[in-house]
């Protein structure tokens, strides 16, 4: 079987490479753990996350206005928001094959939980390296994540800066001039997409936890008291958009943190979850951050950072809800959920998938059956929408009437040209890329100006009129 729970990271790991969704970062020099470069599909696909994100919750909303601000910001921000002193994980070592582990993944691991104190970490009894076996194990102490770098030609404390570990705190050391500028009241949001880095001491799980990544932020600043509502308010939106973008409601779940957990400033936090191949994982957090950060930017920057209500006359520093999301994690989500190994009848590439079986690996393929791997992506994110063919790549005319089509498709939508080899093994090229229709252009289409389009899930193929294939695209791509 290839559903979610059963798909091996290897095997999606491979498609990924094949088809240019994502390669090993400097991958001719061995490769850097933690660091991952996205091919020509795969940067299509994260564009339509950001995209969809973007356009969900900035352009079509009245309350919410964007940001875009430096991944190098003044060292102070991170003392303030707490990153240089609390920023880190547990790490242990191994004595015996000097490995290093972050200590909660590793206990967590072996069935156990680490065991916090008021002074630090304590691994329980019995934690092994999962490397050489042995026990004999540093006790966790603080590794802090953030990577460092100095500006200007000098080297020293004085030059040092930090790459963001977050993109949030861009937002909140700006809220002051976007307040002046966007004509925006309380309640009212500034969100941002960009790049984040940690130095993660175990990345693992294909591109779930790296080093560098991309998140995308909505800090929604709220007036005091209003802060459950706003924060039950976010959750629905945010579980929403998931099955927005493909990803189905029975592989998201909703973690909410106990309150013994929560941030010392923190009222309330909800993660969004998916059931990845290697477990149910965070792909979003949802907290309550009440007005932690505005204050704290405010006692060490020396600038008040309030907000004055005209209505009432009151002057207050806004609290905080905050959508936190992973690009590349949602990523990975829909190239797990898109995944799908099928056996169809053979050479009736239009007989539709009445007659396809999902797969079961280690068996025979059955008779008359061949196999194929589709990904079965939501068209709001699917790389490419269309591709377009014509049949035969040496009659001018078909490929001049082809190339019409393709150019006016393209003016909305990522499209695919395609000349070479047969039309069911193009089909089979574009079910393993994503593409939800495929536009053939034959002798019929010369003489009566209809193509065929056929559907990437169903595998049928229909006749349209060249007139009305925009306007169908339109309709079933929405
Ligand atoms: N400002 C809040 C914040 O950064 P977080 O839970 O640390 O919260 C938010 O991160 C999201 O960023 C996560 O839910 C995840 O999607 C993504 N993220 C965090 N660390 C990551 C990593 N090492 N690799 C990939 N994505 C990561």
């Amino acid at each position: 079987m290839t559903e979610a729970g059963t798909l091996k990271l290897d095997v999606l790991a491979a498609l990924c490479k094949r088809r240019g969704f994502i390669f090993p970062n400097s991958e001719i020099y061995g490769g850097i753990n933690g660091f991952w470069d996205y091919g020509p599909l795969g940067s299509e696909l994260k564009r339509n996350i950001r995209e969809a994100w973007w356009q969900d919750v900035v352009r079509r909303r009245d309350d919410v206005v964007g940001i875009d601000t430096a991944i190098i910001m003044h060292p102070k921000v991170w003392e303030a928001s707490g990153h240089v002193a609390g920023f880190a994980d547990p790490m242990v070592d191994c004595k015996s094959c000097k490995k290093r582990y972050r200590a909660d993944n590793l206990c967590e691991d072996q069935g156990q939980e680490l065991v916090r104190t008021d002074t630090g970490f304590v691994l329980p009894a019995g934690i092994s390296c999962p490397a050489c076996g042995s026990k004999d194990l540093t006790e966790p102490r603080a590794f802090n994540l953030m990577f460092e770098s100095n500006t200007g030609p000098v080297k020293d404390d004085s030059s040092r800066v930090y790459l963001r570990p977050e993109t949030a705190q861009g937002i909140f050391v700006q809220f002051d001039n976007v307040l002046a500028t966007a004509r925006q009241k309380i309640p009212f949001g500034i969100a941002q997409v960009g790049k984040a880095f940690r130095n993660e001491i175990n990345p693992r799980n294909y591109t779930f936890r790296s080093r560098e990544f991309e998140q995308m932020e909505l800090e929604f600043f709220i007036k005091p008291g209003t802060d459950t509502e706003w924060h039950k308010y976010w959750v629905e939106e945010r579980l929403k958009w998931y099955t927005s973008i493909g990803l189905p409601s029975s592989s998201l779940h909703l973690d909410v943190h106990p309150k013994e957990k929560l941030a010392h400033y923190a009222s309330a936090c909800t993660d969004v979850m998916y059931d990845f191949p290697f477990g149910r994982q965070e792909l979003e957090g949802i907290a309550a951050r009440g007005c932690f950060d505005l204050t704290q930017h405010a006692k060490f920057s020396g600038k008040p950072l309030n907000y004055f209500d005209q209505e009432t006359n009151e002057n207050f520093v806004p609290h905080v809800i905050e959508p936190s999301a992973g690009v590349d994690r949602i990523a990975l989500a829909l190239l797990c959920n898109a995944y799908r190994e099928e056996w169809v009848p053979k050479g009736k590439d239009d007989s539709g998938s009445a007659g396809a079986i999902l797969a079961e690996p280690g068996k025979p393929v059955p008779e008359a059956h061949e196999p194929r791997t589709v990904m079965r992506f939501h068209p709001r994110v699917a790389p490419v929408k269309v591709a377009v063919f014509p049949l035969l790549k040496n009659k001018p005319e078909l490929v001049a009437k082809a190339r019409g089509i393709f150019e006016d498709l393209r003016t909305d939508w990522s499209c695919f040209w395609d000349v070479t080899g047969a039309i069911g093994r193009r089909y089979r090229r574009q079910d393993e890329a994503g593409t939800p229709y495929c536009v053939t252009v034959d002798f019929d289409t010369l003489s009566a100006d209809t193509v065929t389009v056929r559907d990437r899930d169903s595998m049928k193929q229909e006749r349209i009129a060249v007139s009305e294939l925009h306007d169908l695209m339109r309709e079933r791509l929405r």
